[in-house]
């Protein structure tokens, strides 16, 4: 029988920042008052975020799910959606509650990433998008995946909860696909303690 470690094992822990400077920027949003709606933090989040990732098109929202499902709105999705088993549960629920069905496709070995020899053979005339998730922050193999969606007239929506910060030859991951997800909860790296991108 294995025997259990004797410590935690964190595959990852959250960035936090240095105490008195939160303080500080707390003391700016109570003297606002303004704690929702479009606050001024929210907004020069989001103006840093678009700096740093050069994103033309950016939001911010309560958590990463709820950032997944509108993308599916947005990009018109519907029918079949060629995805991956090996993620949080979230990447398929965003595509069940859009009544698309998700077609899971087989993962990589040494990646744990969507296997993009096996997409095309998942792809029928109902599929309207490819769902890779970048796992553990690793990136897909993003330059395969947009020739088979070119090749099918698919969209692209990655699931990149787990890779802010994560380029591809000098580019930031989000800059492949048609929409990309970071998650900000507290279980990542880079976090909000809780709402995403
Ligand atoms: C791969 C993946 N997708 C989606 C999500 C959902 O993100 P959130 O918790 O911000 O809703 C997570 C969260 O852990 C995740 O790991």
């Amino acid at each position: 029988m294995l025997e259990p470690f004797a410590k935690p094992f964190y595959i990852t822990q959250p960035l936090l920042p240095d105490m008195d400077e939160l303080n500080e920027m707390l003391k700016e949003i109570w003297a606002s008052k303004q704690l929702s709606n479009n606050g001024n933090m929210v907004k020069q989040l989001e103006k840093d975020l678009s700096s740093y990732l050069g994103a033309n098109y950016l939001s911010v929202f309560s958590n990463g799910t709820v950032a997944l499902q509108l993308a599916c709105k947005v990009l018109r999705l519907s029918g079949e959606v060629i995805t991956t088993p090996f993620t949080f549960a979230a990447t398929a629920h965003s595509l069940v509650w859009n009544d698309i069905k998700p077609v899971f496709c087989d993962i990589e070995e040494d990646s744990f990433n969507i296997d993009t020899d096996q997409i095309e053979s998942l792809v029928t005339e109902k599929t309207t998008a490819i769902m890779p998730v970048h796992v553990f922050g690793y990136p897909c193999n993003v330059d395969k995946i947009q020739q088979i969606a070119d090749k099918y007239g698919l969209k692209v929506l990655y699931d990149a909860a787990h890779a802010f910060g994560v380029k591809v030859n000098g580019k930031p991951i989000s800059g492949f696909g048609d929409i990309s997800m970071f998650s900000f909860h507290a279980t990542k790296i880079f976090h909000t303690i809780e709402g995403e991108l």
